[in-house]
């Protein structure tokens, strides 16, 4: 979490791509199963299902503030967080992906 502020800090001050390079080596890989995208979590995006969206993917969503659990998928392997918090509550082994982050550099799979 402090590296991904120091990113989000350093970010708002340069336009450096290579910083972000650099970070992503050490970051999860987002692994969309059904789908068959594997995307890099950059530490930019709001959310996964954000970065799935920035890969074109077509996944399920509502209110996008973590209250009416329609973004819900499956998590296969991997931890999620949710830095802002959420109401709505997935059901077991779920996610909300409007809102959660991967923990730490360990890959996510979702059965999305
Ligand atoms: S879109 Fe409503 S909880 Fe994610």
């Amino acid at each position: 979490m402090d590296d991904l502020n120091l990113f989000r800090k350093q970010d708002s001050k340069t336009s450096c791509i290579v910083v972000n390079s650099e970070l992503s080596k050490n970051m999860a890989n987002i692994v969309f199963e059904k789908s068959g995208v594997t995307a890099p979590w950059t530490g930019t995006e709001e959310s996964i299902l954000e970065l799935g969206e920035i890969h074109d993917l077509d996944l399920d969503y509502g209110c996008r503030m973590g209250n009416c659990t329609a973004c819900q998928q499956p998590i296969v392997s991997g931890e999620v967080d949710y830095p802002n918090g959420h109401t709505g509550e997935p059901d077991e082994g779920n996610a909300l992906l409007c809102c959660c982050q991967p923990k730490g550099d360990v890959d996510v799979v979702i059965n999305a």
